[in-house]
């Protein structure tokens, strides 16, 4: 084990619930945090901020070589990506800034420099990752690996009630179009598709609650953690 304890990789397809699952079990562990979409997401905002073509792999690389990624970790357990000493939030998550991040992600050359920046910070353990490429490229040695999926259409209907309760007034069927497109694109790309890691434990969260999740991704963990 690294120094700070295990290194537990959780991947799978947008809208499974990785992330509240991924940290309410950081939580209970005493682990950080790090939602790894949000180093493509900066790297996009900066991409679309400084005007660079998102399918001009050369830019896409020069700038995210530039960047200066740092990460504060948060009461909740949350490692809060800052850069370039800039704290981007909610601007992150705006759907716009998601679409170019699933462009950008398609650059091998810049997905290393990410890659690299995402070994730093989990090298010494005491940490959930949760991603796309973490169990299979990120750290094919991780202790544990978990996959995490749930049909389209379930994601879709938890989407749907998200933003109602947002306040705004989806359609069901265009959000599930927006989900379809981009699970293919995240598991057809030529760099590291999403795709479950050899020995990863399958989770299909279709028809549990986020607490049954949450209690098997920690009854499974318990085995290691003894
Ligand atoms: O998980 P997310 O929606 O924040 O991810 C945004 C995009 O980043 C997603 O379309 C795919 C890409 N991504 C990736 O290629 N590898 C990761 N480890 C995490 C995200």
């Amino acid at each position: 084990m690294r120094k700070n304890g295990l290194v537990i990789a959780i991947d799978g397809t947008a809208g499974t619930g990785k992330s509240t699952v991924g940290k309410a079990v950081a939580q209970k562990l005493g682990y950080g945090f790090l939602s790894t979409g949000e180093l493509y997401r900066a790297l996009a905002y900066k991409v679309y901020e400084q005007h660079v073509a998102p399918s001009d792999g050369e830019a896409v690389l020069a700038l995210a070589k530039r960047l200066k990624f740092t990460f504060v970790r948060q009461a909740d357990a949350k490692l809060n990506l800052h850069v370039d000493g800039e704290y981007l939030g909610g601007k992150l998550h705006l759907e716009e800034v998601g679409n170019v991040a699933s462009q950008v992600s398609t650059h091998k050359e810049a997905r290393a420099v990410l890659t690299e920046q995402m070994r730093q910070a989990g090298k010494d353990g005491g940490i959930i990752m949760e991603g796309r490429d973490i169990g299979t490229v990120v750290f094919p040695d991780a202790d544990v690996k978990i996959y995490m999926t749930a049909s389209a259409q379930e994601r879709a209907k938890r989407r749907v009630k998200q933003l109602e309760e947002a306040g705004e007034h989806p359609d069901y069927h265009k959000i599930l179009a927006l989900i379809e497109e981009r699970d293919y694109r995240d598991s057809h790309r030529a760099a590291s598709p999403l795709k479950p890691a050899e020995g990863a434990i399958i989770i299909d969260t279709s028809s549990l609650t986020q607490d049954e999740v949450i209690a098997l991704v920690l009854e499974k963990i318990s085995h290691y953690v003894a």
